[in-house]
Parts: C-alpha cells; sequence; structure tokens
C-alpha cells in the first residue's frame, strides 16, 4: 500500500503581511512548503497531495520543479477537517498510511515522520498524534490523557476551559498519520460545533476513541522541529534553527566555518572536507563544492560546481562549472554558462559569461568575457573585454591557446584569435588574427619637445594674473 502525505496549505498567512501566500515565502532559498513535500519524500511518502486554497497559482508556481506533486483546490477554508473532506472528494477513498503536515512547519524531520508512519502500522492505529511541548502553548490544541496515559481527545486551545489550559501542555503538533481508509471512511463524522464554526481534524481523536479504534500519541524529543511560520519573525527563527542544523552536520563532516552564524548552506547543496567557509557565504541551489577549498568571504554560488583546491573570494557565481585549483576573485561576477578550467585564474573585477577559460589561463583584472571560447595559457591583460553584442545579436570569440592579449583590448566579435597570437596593448580587434602574428591597432604617439614645460608656466602666469586683480 503506498504511504500518502497531504500537506496542508490553504492558508493566507495573515501576519506575514504580504502580497505572497505564506508557503510561499523562502527559508534558505527554498519556500516554505518545499520543506515538508521533502520530509514527507525523505521519510518514504509516494504520493504527495498538496491543499491549496489561498493564492492557489502562486503555490503551484512554488512547486513548478518538483514531480508527482497533486495538487488539490479547497475553495472555502473551513478547517482543517475540512482540508482533508476535500482531499477525500477530489480523489476518491484512498488507503494506506497517510500522513497529515502543514505546509508552514519546515522544520520537521524525516525521521519524525518515519516514526509516526511506524507507529501507526506497527500498532495498526486509526491514527497516531505527533504532540511537543512548546515553552508556550498559548494557540495550539491541548491533548486530554486519559487515565491510562492515552490520548483521549485534543481540545482546540479556544475551546478549553480556563483550567485545561493552564494544565495542559502537551499541544497537538497539527502533524499526524492515519490509516487512510478508516480516515476516508470516517471524515465526514466531523462537525463544526465549537467556538470557531470549523471542521476540526483534531475530532478525529474523539471520533476513533468513541469508534473503539486504536489511537496514539507519539511526543516529539525537539519542539523546534514543530515550530510553525506565521510571521516573518517565526520565519527568521525557522531561518536560525534549519541553518544550525545543516552547519552542523557540515561541521561534522569535515568543513570548517570561521563563523557558523554567518554561513548559509541550502539543503541541496554539498561541501567536501577540509575546505573553508568564510564568513557571508551562501551556497544556493544545487551547488557543490569540492574538498580543501576556501569559500568566501561575501560570496554567493547558485548551482555552481567547484572542485578540489579552489578559492572563490568575493564572487557572486550563477550554473558555473569550475575545475580543480582555479581562484576567483576578489569580487568577480560568473554568470550562467561559464566553465573554467583547471588552475585557470579570474581576478578582480572581472565578469564572465557563457564561456570556457582555457586550463591555466588568465583573467586577471577588470575584463569582460562573454560568449568566448578560450584556449590553454593565455592571459587577458588588464581591462580587455569581448564587445560580444552589436545591440540585437550576441556573437562568438574564439581565442586560441597561449594567446597574450595586451590591456585594454577590445575584441569585437565575431572574431577569431589564433594560437600563440599577440595583440598589443589598447587594440580593438574587429578582424581574425591568425596563429602566432602581432594585432596591433592603435594610432601612433606623437611628441612635441618642451611643449609640456611652456604650456605649464604659460598657465601658472595666467593664474597669479588672476589672483592679484581678485586682491585688488
Ligand atoms: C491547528 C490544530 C491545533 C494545533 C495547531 C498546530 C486544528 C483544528 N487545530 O490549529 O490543534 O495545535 O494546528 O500548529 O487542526 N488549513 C487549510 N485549510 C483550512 C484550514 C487550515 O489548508 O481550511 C491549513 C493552514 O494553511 C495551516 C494549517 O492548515 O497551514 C493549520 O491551520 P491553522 O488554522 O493554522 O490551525 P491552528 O488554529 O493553528
Ligand atoms: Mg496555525
Amino acid at each position: 500500500m503506498p504511504i500518502n502525505a497531504i500537506i496542508l496549505a490553504a492558508g493566507e498567512g495573515t501576519r506575514m503581511k504580504s502580497a505572497h501566500p505564506k508557503v510561499t515565502h523562502k527559508l534558505l532559498e527554498k519556500p516554505l512548503i518545499w520543506w515538508p513535500v521533502h520530509a514527507a519524500r525523505e521519510a518514504g511518502c509516494e504520493r504527495i497531495i498538496v491543499v491549496i486554497g489561498h493564492g492557489a497559482q502562486e503555490v503551484r508556481d512554488a512547486l513548478a520543479d518538483e514531480q508527482g506533486i497533486e495538487f488539490v483546490e479547497q475553495a472555502e477554508r473551513l478547517g482543517t477537517g475540512h482540508a482533508v473532506r476535500c482531499v477525500r472528494d477530489a480523489i476518491g477513498a484512498f488507503e494506506g498510511p497517510t500522513v497529515v503536515l502543514y505546509g508552514d512547519t519546515p522544520l520537521v524531520r524525516a525521521e519524525t515522520i518515519a516514526a509516526l508512519i511506524d507507529e501507526t502500522r506497527t500498532n495498526r492505529n486509526a491514527c497516531t498524534v505527533l504532540t511537543f511541548e512548546p515553552d508556550d502553548a498559548t494557540g495550539y490544541g491541548r491533548v486530554l490523557r486519559g487515565d491510562d496515559g492515552g490520548i483521549e481527545a485534543i481540545i482546540e486551545h479556544k475551546d478549553c476551559t480556563p483550567e485545561q489550559r493552564d494544565e495542559l501542555l502537551e499541544c497537538n503538533s497539527g502533524i499526524y498519520c492515519f490509516c487512510g481508509s478508516r480516515l476516508t471512511a470516517n471524515i465526514d463524522r466531523i462537525g463544526n460545533d465549537n467556538v470557531q464554526g470549523e471542521y476540526y481534524l483534531t475530532d478525529m481523536v474523539g471520533i476513533y476513541k468513541e469508534l473503539g479504534e486504536p489511537v496514539a500519541a507519539l511526543l516529539a524529543e525537539d519542539p523546534d522541529e514543530l515550530l510553525g511560520v506565521n510571521s516573518r519573525i517565526q520565519l527568521a527563527q525557522a531561518t536560525y534553527v534549519m541553518q544550525d542544523r545543516i552547519n552542523a552536520r557540515l561541521m561534522d563532516e569535515g568543513v570548517t566555518m570561521l563563523d557558523p552564524a554567518l554561513v548559509w548552506v541550502g539543503p541541496e547543496a554539498s561541501v567536501g572536507r577540509d575546505t573553508v567557509l568564510m564568513p557571508m557565504t551562501m551556497l544556493w541551489g544545487a551547488t557543490s563544492i569540492g574538498e580543501g577549498c576556501t569559500v568566501g568571504p561575501n560570496t554567493r554560488l547558485t548551482d555552481v560546481t567547484v572542485a578540489d583546491g579552489c578559492s572563490i573570494e568575493e564572487t557572486v557565481g550563477y550554473s558555473t562549472v569550475i575545475d580543480e585549483g582555479v581562484t576567483v576573485g576578489p569580487r568577480a561576477y560568473l554568470r550562467p554558462g561559464t566553465h573554467l578550467c583547471a588552475r585557470a585564474h579570474v581576478g578582480t573585477h572581472v565578469e564572465i559569461k557563457n564561456s570556457t577559460i582555457g586550463e591555466g589561463s588568465k583573467v586577471p583584472h577588470l575584463s569582460y568575457i562573454g560568449d568566448t571560447t578560450m584556449g590553454s595559457g593565455v592571459n587577458i591583460g588588464a581591462g580587455s573585454i569581448t564587445c560580444n553584442y552589436d545591440g540585437v545579436f550576441k556573437h562568438k570569440t574564439v581565442i586560441g591557446n597561449d594567446v597574450f592579449i595586451g590591456s585594454d583590448t577590445m575584441m569585437v566579435a565575431p572574431v577569431k584569435i589564433g594560437d600563440g597570437a599577440l595583440v598589443g596593448a589598447a587594440s580593438c580587434i574587429t578582424q581574425d588574427v591568425p596563429a602566432g602574428a602581432l594585432a596591433l591597432e592603435r594610432s601612433e604617439q606623437q611628441m612635441i619637445e618642451g611643449y609640456a614645460t611652456q604650456r605649464m608656466q604659460q598657465l601658472k602666469k595666467q593664474k597669479e594674473r588672476l589672483n592679484k586683480k581678485e586682491n585688488r
């Protein structure tokens, strides 16, 4: 029987004060909804159903990269019980363990979900509730336990008596594992006779107790996992927790961080051992850093692959491949389609786009290289650029091996510079340069002996006269 996950994400999240639905807000560059989807997958859930309502299209878009997610629209938000009923109405009765999660609770671990599924299966529970003991229980549904210690019911905060609010400190996390067939068979028993006039999914506990079906509660060890994000402050708190968790794992795996509070690594990025991450480093997307590298400070890499032994300093990079022993920065900008071959060097204030920089080639200072294929052993002088854009089309520059480009050269594409060619400084290259040739494009230097001295004397005298006039 497949394991299902229903993720509730129809709410608006008014406390975010946002034009966008709450679950599309990002935590370490992934939308909030991404996290429970992935935790559920990792815990073995095969079928993932996301209940959407407020900002439905934006939530779909936020999960556009994820395969095989089913969406169910809940047109009217009549409560968590109603949301699950909408799923049953949309896809029909289902079987198998069915985990219910919230789209705004991003810190739940896959292991916790797996334990919940396990408990439900082993004891054939109709429902297992994940409970926790938060520092402040205000607002949460409270767990009522019977004389035998088992769970009897969940009473929403607003429906509690003042005594219950003070005494019942074990809370409902909102995460459950149900038996799918018993859930779909009994979901219509939930009513809305309560303070909020909502259909509470929590009522299933009491309903099962009456039916004599086994229900259980599992107390989560780490209450941080159940931190819900309702406000920007909670979003920042959840980010700290996840950042801590990821950084602790990386340090355990052999990564050094000068200050772990100032390093942000997304959930899909990886870092090899003996790599040092300097402050203000962000590694997003499918970024992977090899062993023995130094990254940062002030570096943001998105979907960048870095091989072993590289140094990437003060750099912003997207969709770039960097081979071993490359040095980049400080202050380089690597745009999509960049490939820096082994031991290449890209230096200060250099921008590279959609280009290959060959083995051991150097672009050390103040250059723009776009749509270029460059061989090995090339040196690009300071301030040299490729003019790859004519205002409408982009054109290619091809530079062979062992080429020396003097400073301040403009290479107007399309253009080819052959192996071993030399281009004199300040040239504007508009024609192909054959292998081994010298290309020089600059006007002749003129010299007028003594002119500068005379001119300066004239100017100084002029100034003296003016000063005298003013003082008169
Ligand atoms: C719920 C639980 C409460 C628990 C708390 C934990 C119920 C009745 N109460 O309360 O016991 O302690 O979570 O955080 O379930 N949603 C929908 N459709 C709806 C209503 C809600 O998709 O019609 C989604 C919301 O977007 C949200 C989640 O379900 O992600 C929880 O809803 P919310 O209204 O926040 O429930 P709580 O009152 O916090
Ligand atoms: Mg809530």
